[in-house]
């Protein structure tokens, strides 16, 4: 990101602190009728409760129309949008999936049975690796094998990296939580030959040498390698290049860094990603238009599948808005600025429109989500915040964006997966706990290739402290089985929401799935009160032939319509 840029203070001692009641008093009242002093006594607490609810305002819920007409259907939303990303950074990878084989943390192999089994639930698609801007400066045989090479993670705090979590150790995570690899190549520091060994070493049948040496690291059969990401942010950590001499890398990784495995060569093959945009300014846009460009022009000796986005919600860098422990201006704040995601997808979109008609590549956003203030305490190097409910709002809204642009953007990373940004999970030694964020992908796991279908809704507006926000978000689609799911967002933090839905092509009868909310804007899940903010069951009946949601202040919902 540009603004980036402009905050690299550190460099010198190669150290980067970057970037980021209705008072429904259930009195169970067994009474006795006849008994004067009782009817009295009710008399007075009725009396008591009128005036208690004439003091106290009960916000009324603010009523929309929606329409979904279920015979349009638009694109597929592809399953890879849920995408994950661990970087070498803090406690991702190290104490957040692997602990070693040694360790009193249950663990198979070295890596946490109880992270594997959280995200084996939210049917994670793939996994990013190793950075971002630790990918850059990675070298993969230093990470294989029984004698690890201990060196250095300048980029995140300057501290030792073990390369105890390498190829064969990412891969056995990804077999173990069903996942794909999105592998990150080191384009800024390392050569083509590197990149181009290490997919041999990954995916060849053929008896090679560095295949011998990947079966007595313990798998003879390759490995399948889904995505190649070549380079990460190339214009800025990655090696500050231009345009220009970034695709001069990008057709040369392009070239020679092939998949060899027999299974990818005609069904399932890799796809290439090449390093895209950052932001919406005109050094983005013409990033795009010149990688695009040369797309469009491409050989037969070249190629790209995708055109990677980054784009934090940070509204300004360095981050300084809090993960926790913030009011309702900061959550208007952050949740418009997140907002503009959609913008600067169809701003790329467009660009991308002029070279590629067709859709062939897709935009990628391999790096998104809130980036706050570090912990307190916290190594500022290891990018550690907390998780609110205003990050499930946040991170629902940018799900609905991409689901609603599913034609271009087939896949993204939220970053990143365990104990940065905004992370899915948190760990303290033996300790894991859930996140609201974990929650939304749980949720929205029936949405994964899913079929869109157009939704029209009066989105309504509210605004706090001066800032204006759409009330609702919503987006709909059939699942494989023909099912229709909606996932309605109330982005009020004050206010429910009722949704009269109407929908062409289907009688519906009732709605079941599940709401996320909680009392506070910054409700979080701590490992002491995990529970603060998870799932409740949500359902509906329809009534005189209509069906009415009543959506909570603060809320993400997802449901299934029967008929
Ligand atoms: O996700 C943290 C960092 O943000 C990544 O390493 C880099 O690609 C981006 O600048």
């Amino acid at each position: 990101m540009a603004q980036k840029l402009a905050f690299r203070p550190f460099r010198a001692i190669q150290y980067r602190i970057l970037r980021r009641s209705q008072i429904r008093r259930t009195f169970l009242f067994a009474v006795q009728a006849g008994s004067s002093l009782v009817r009295s006594l009710l008399a007075s607490l009725t009396l008591l409760a009128v005036a208690v609810a004439v003091a106290v305002p009960v916000a009324a819920a603010q009523k929309a129309q929606m329409s979904v007409d279920v015979s349009k259907a638009g694109a597929k939303i592809d399953r890879n949008i849920f995408g994950q990303f661990a970087e070498h950074l803090g406690h991702g990878v190290y104490e957040g999936i692997w602990v070693g084989p040694d360790s009193k943390i249950p663990n198979t192999r070295g890596i946490r049975n109880d992270v594997v089994a959280a995200l084996k639930a939210i049917k994670m698609p793939n996994v990013r690796w190793p950075g971002g801007c630790f990918a850059d400066e990675y070298h993969w045989r230093k990470g294989i094998g029984p004698q690890r090479t201990v060196t250095l993670n300048p980029n995140w705090g300057g501290v030792i990296e073990p390369n105890t979590f390498g190829t064969n150790e990412f891969m056995d995570f990804l077999d173990q939580i069903g996942a794909e690899a999105y592998l990150s190549v080191n384009v800024g520091s390392g050569t083509p030959q590197e990149a181009a060994e290490w997919l041999e070493y990954l995916t060849t049948a053929q008896p090679t040498t560095l295949a011998k040496e990947r079966a007595a690291n313990g798998h003879p059969a390759p490995y399948k390698v889904a995505f190649l990401g070549i380079g990460n942010e190339s214009w800025d950590c990655g090696g500050n290049m231009t345009p220009d001499y970034y695709l001069s890398q990008l057709k040369i990784y392009s070239r020679f860094v092939r998949n060899f495995n027999p299974a990818q060569q005609d069904k399932q093959q890799m796809l290439k990603i090449a390093v895209g945009p950052g932001g919406s300014e005109s050094r983005w846009t013409e990033w795009t238009d010149a990688i695009m460009k040369a797309y469009q022009n491409h050989t037969w000796s070249w190629d790209m599948n995708g055109l990677s986005m980054h784009s934090y919600t940070v509204v300004k860098w360095p981050p300084s808005f809090a993960s926790v422990g913030f009011g309702e201006t900061e959550y208007a704040q952050i949740l418009k600025s997140t907002l503009e995601m959609n913008d600067l997808v169809e701003k790329h979109s467009a660009i991308m429109d002029k070279y590629d008609p067709g859709k062939k590549v897709a935009l990628v956003v391999d790096e998104w989500g809130g980036w706050y203030a570090p912990l307190p305490g916290s190594n500022p190097g290891f990018l550690a915040q907390q998780n609110s409910l205003r990050d499930a709002v946040l991170a629902a809204l940018n799900l609905n964006v991409f689901a609603r642009h599913a034609d271009r953007v087939r896949m993204a990373n939220i970053a990143q997966m365990i104990n940065v940004l905004q992370a899915m999970i948190l760990t303290d030694k033996e300790k894991m706990v859930l996140t609201p964020t974990y929650y939304v992908y749980k949720m929205y796991v029936p949405f994964q290739d899913a079929t869109f279908v157009p939704a029209t809704f009066d989105a309504g507006t509210f605004t706090h402290d001066g800032i204006t926000l759409p009330r609702i978000d919503a987006i709909a689609a059939k699942d494989k089985a023909g099912k229709l799911w909606l996932a309605i967002t109330n982005v009020d933090p004050n206010q429910s929401a009722e949704i009269e839905v109407t929908l062409a092509g289907m009688n519906a009868k009732s709605a079941a799935g599940e709401t996320l909310s909680a009392s506070k804007v910054d409700s979080v899940n701590t490992f002491d009160a995990p529970n603060t903010v998870v799932p409740k069951p949500f359902s509906a009946k329809a009534q005189d032939g209509k069906l009415t949601l009543k959506l909570e202040p603060k809320s993400v919902t997802a449901i299934a319509l029967e008929q």
